[in-house]
């Protein structure tokens, strides 16, 4: 579609006030400004915004949040900070995060509207790996590694689908976990199992997702177009 056409019937404004919000270059189309009427948008993907504020004709919408310890992973809390608290400036309603972190735990969480895409993310037979970043409290020996590795006793019927193991600082007993699975508490609880604690944790990535380095605890960006790109093709949602 048009720009223009997309933004008067998003209700910005008539067809010619919307040409000068567009020639003016006060239109921002993923977080270029865009500058001719005639651009063709794909309203299912493309973020635009008006003079700094999102479009909310847009039907689709994705964030990368690093999300930071002390806030809950829930659109709604009556006592707790949320991770929906720390978006408000999108000007969305519809957001929700796509799976949860505990409190505790710092790091990569995409926020959207688009619940087939969370639905394929998180299924459990989708198998989609997160990465976490874990300070153990002590050091781990080959036995335990190789139990993280194979498929740790979590004290569920089954066990732990197996994991891929790798120090980031074995000095610092920092580790990296890559886990299929998404059950409650799913790395402490493994770590637990082989006798260790985490004391802080951290998702770099999830799928094809990685947690942009240069976003600080608490701050937030809507996906690139490859990002994204990238997740509806791992999710086979490309075409839909
Ligand atoms: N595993 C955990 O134990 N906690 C999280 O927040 C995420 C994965």
């Amino acid at each position: 579609m048009r720009l223009d056409k997309y933004l008067t019937q998003a209700g910005i404004g008539t067809r010619s006030q919307v040409k000068e919000y567009i020639r003016k270059g006060l239109v921002m189309v993923d977080g270029r400004t865009e500058h001719r009427c005639e651009c063709k948008i794909d309203e299912t993907l493309c973020l635009v915004s008006c003079q700094g504020r999102p479009v909310g004709f847009q039907k689709m919408a994705y964030y990368m949040l690093n999300k930071p310890a002390g806030c809950v992973s829930a659109t709604r809390d009556q006592r707790e900070q949320t991770v929906l608290d720390l978006v408000k400036d999108t000007g969305r309603r519809d957001l929700f995060p796509v799976g949860r972190l505990d409190k505790d735990t710092e790091g990569l969480l995409l926020l959207t509207n688009d619940g087939m895409l969370a639905h394929r993310l998180l299924s459990p037979g989708k198998h989609v790996p997160k990465q976490y970043l874990a300070v153990l409290s002590h050091d781990l020996t080959q036995e335990q590694i190789a139990i993280l590795e194979q498929g740790a006793d979590i004290g569920e019927a089954q066990p732990a689908k197996p994991a891929v193991f790798s120090w980031q600082d074995r000095e610092k007993a920092e580790a990296l976990l890559t886990v299929t699975e998404g059950k409650f508490h799913q790395v402490k609880r493994m770590f637990a199992s082989v006798g260790c604690q985490v004391l802080s944790l951290k998702r770099l990535s999830m799928g094809s997702l990685v947690l942009d380095k240069t976003l600080a605890p608490g701050q937030y960006r809507p996906l690139l177009k490859e990002e994204l790109e990238s997740l509806l093709k791992l999710t086979k949602l490309e075409d839909r």
